[in-house]
């Protein structure tokens, strides 16, 4: 039994379409989410510069501690876990990867697409489990902006960018599509008014699994029943976004 924390984070609200698998997985845990949005997005920084940042988020989630950091950024994770977790091999560092294995277990003959930010498409991790599962089916999208947008809640200039990002790929017959950043989930119903009906694949509900029995098998659940907090922190010290996040966590858990 450990009642230690869960600490989560991305670089500004997407992470939230993660926590919500955990909370429905994990309900007696309490969980503390990080959003970055000073530095947001991370998707078209260095890999230098996501490194610095995560290090600062370890850094904070270390002094609150933590007993698991969730990386809620595939960005985060591809450019930063392997250097956080040769730094600091004692902590439980969970990652969230795009997720094109899905396709390769549940569809492996669909058509697919990838959507993805630039530095999580050219990173080295997701090359290596692209090439590992490739269907030959498959299209890689790199998303220069969109999850600023997502973040900043665009929503007429999100509507042009998918048209004219997606519009091309209208009379493919895509059948899936991997929502390969934290912040596409948010966008799925307008993804879909391009595409038509698609199937998409996200890493949530793994991530949740795979945490819940890293948890049970080290006897850290935290057994205790009684209602628990989430607490929100962000780097800008941005009121409005502290709501939008609690909003969509509501609707997310409907
Ligand atoms: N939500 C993040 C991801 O999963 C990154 C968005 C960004 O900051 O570019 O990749």
């Amino acid at each position: 039994m450990d009642n230690r924390p869960i600490g989560i984070f991305d670089s500004g609200i997407g992470g939230v379409t993660i926590l919500q698998h955990l909370i429905a997985k994990l309900p007696n845990e309490e969980y503390i989410y990080y959003s970055d949005s000073k530095h947001n997005p991370y998707g078209e920084k260095t890999k230098e510069e996501v490194i610095h940042f995560v290090d600062g988020i370890i850094h904070y989630f270390i002094a609150k501690d933590c007993k698991a950091i969730v990386f809620a950024c595939n960005t985060a994770t591809a450019l930063a876990i392997d250097e956080m977790r040769k730094k600091y091999p004692n902590l439980l560092l969970i990652g969230t990867e795009p997720a094109y294995k899905m396709i390769h277990d549940y569809a492996p003959n669909s058509k697919t697409i990838v959507m993805a930010t630039p530095a999580t498409i050219e990173s080295e991790r997701f090359q290596k489990l692209y090439h590992h599962y490739d269907n030959q089916k498959s299209y890689l999208l790199a998303c220069p902006n969109l999850a600023h947008l997502i973040e900043e809640g665009e929503e007429e200039k999100l509507t042009s960018y998918l048209q004219n990002l997606l519009g091309p790929f209208q009379k493919e017959n895509i059948e899936s599509v991997v929502l390969g950043c934290t912040h596409y989930p948010l966008i799925s119903k307008k993804i879909e008014t391009v595409l038509r009906k698609v199937k998409f694949y996200d890493g949530g509900e793994g991530i949740a699994n795979h945490l819940f029995h890293l948890l049970e098998t080290n006897h850290q659940l935290n057994l205790n029943k009684a209602k628990k907090e989430v607490y929100f922190e962000d780097s800008s010290y941005n009121k409005q976004k502290k709501e939008r996040f609690f909003t969509l966590l509501t609707e997310l858990q409907k």
